[in-house]
């Protein structure tokens, strides 16, 4: 029998992507309702999906009452991620993606839906260096869509250091093994042999996949140290890139995301709709005077870093 070039990937590809969905970014400000809740002194992140997200904790009911900016109305959950700019001096244009997507994999492994009121954090912000880096857990790597890439030859969590003829790609695995007694005890198979810690369960994989317009924002292209700064990093680096996460999966559809099982893309329906009808609801900020969305006001705004 002979097997295709596609089918061999998606056989032996490190990862099957069973189901996903695209959300478009709603909202950018200096906040951080996991890290810093009921405050402005974060930095800037960018956020897609409900935008019942304040800079206070939700739980998965009050994000239920939100608009999504993503194609599936079954899923009101909050993602988010810092926001990318492009760097000139000190103005700092943001570099938008041209999708932002969330995978959820490794279904068949999955013993329970994501509960309710879930949340979690994938990445270090912190990091300053590869070694802070665990791209064998949560598999954080930047590269240039188009596959001509040097992430073999420089850090994999810093920028291509040439143009990427298509789109600049992150992708971040988030903890898949959850005591159901105590949701903030959390952690990944991977760090576990493959398997969750006794009296954990497992969950499906989320993955966020962002690619970065830079042919658009920076058409010039690079070649270097790129000209590009995450709003946790310095010019360059990949490393701070971080993702997070609150479960605003309806019941219904985060169980009917069990199913999705084979080798082929399950669309997630649910009663609020079919999963790839986006909605007709406008996205909005609930504050739109509180906080910035400025990125050196942000500095300020975390204490003159
Ligand atoms: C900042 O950079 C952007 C992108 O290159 C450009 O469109 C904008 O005019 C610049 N703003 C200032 C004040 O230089
Ligand atoms: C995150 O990065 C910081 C800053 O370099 C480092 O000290 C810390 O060990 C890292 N954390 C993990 C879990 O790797
Ligand atoms: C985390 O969950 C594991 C497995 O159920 C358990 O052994 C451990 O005690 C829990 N830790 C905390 C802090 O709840």
């Amino acid at each position: 029998m002979r097997v295709s070039a596609l089918g061999f990937i998606l056989l032996v590809g490190y990862s099957t992507a069973l189901t996903d969905i695209e959300h478009k970014p709603f909202l950018r400000k200096n906040m951080d309702p996991i890290i810093f809740p009921g405050q402005y002194k974060s930095h800037m992140h960018s956020f897609y999906g409900s935008d019942a997200i304040t800079k206070d904790l939700p739980t998965t009911a009050e994000l239920q009452q939100g608009c999504p900016s993503g194609e599936n109305p079954n899923d009101l959950s909050i993602y988010w991620a810092p926001t990318l700019y492009y760097v000139q001096g000190d103005n700092y244009t943001e570099i938008y993606p041209a999708t932002f997507k969330t995978y959820y994999e490794n279904v068949d492994k999955a013993e329970i839906p994501f509960p309710p009121n879930f949340y979690a954090v994938a990445g270090n912000a912190s990091a300053k260096s590869q070694a802070d880096v665990s791209e064998n857990i949560n598999a954080l790597t930047w590269w240039c869509d188009t596959g001509a890439d040097d992430r073999n030859t420089r850090p994999r969590a810093t920028f291509p250091r040439s143009t990427c003829a298509a789109h600049m790609q992150v992708i971040l695995r988030f903890p898949d093994c959850v005591d159901p007694n105590n949701l903030q005890n959390h952690t990944y198979a991977a760090m576990n042999g493959g398997v969750c810690p006794t009296g954990m369960k497992r969950m499906v994989s989320l993955r966020f996949s962002v690619r970065y317009n830079t042919q658009k924002a920076i058409p010039q292209g690079w070649s270097g140290i790129p000209p590009f700064q995450l709003a946790c990093g310095v010019l360059g680096d990949g490393y701070c890139f971080h993702g997070d996460f609150i479960n605003g999966w309806f019941d219904d559809a985060a169980k009917t995301m069990l199913q999705a099982k084979g080798q082929t893309f399950m669309r997630i329906d649910g009663a609020h709709g079919n999963g790839k009808q986006y909605s007709s609801c406008k996205t909005k900020d609930q504050n739109p005077t509180e906080g910035t969305s400025d990125y050196l006001t942000s500095l300020t705004a975390m204490g003159g870093a």
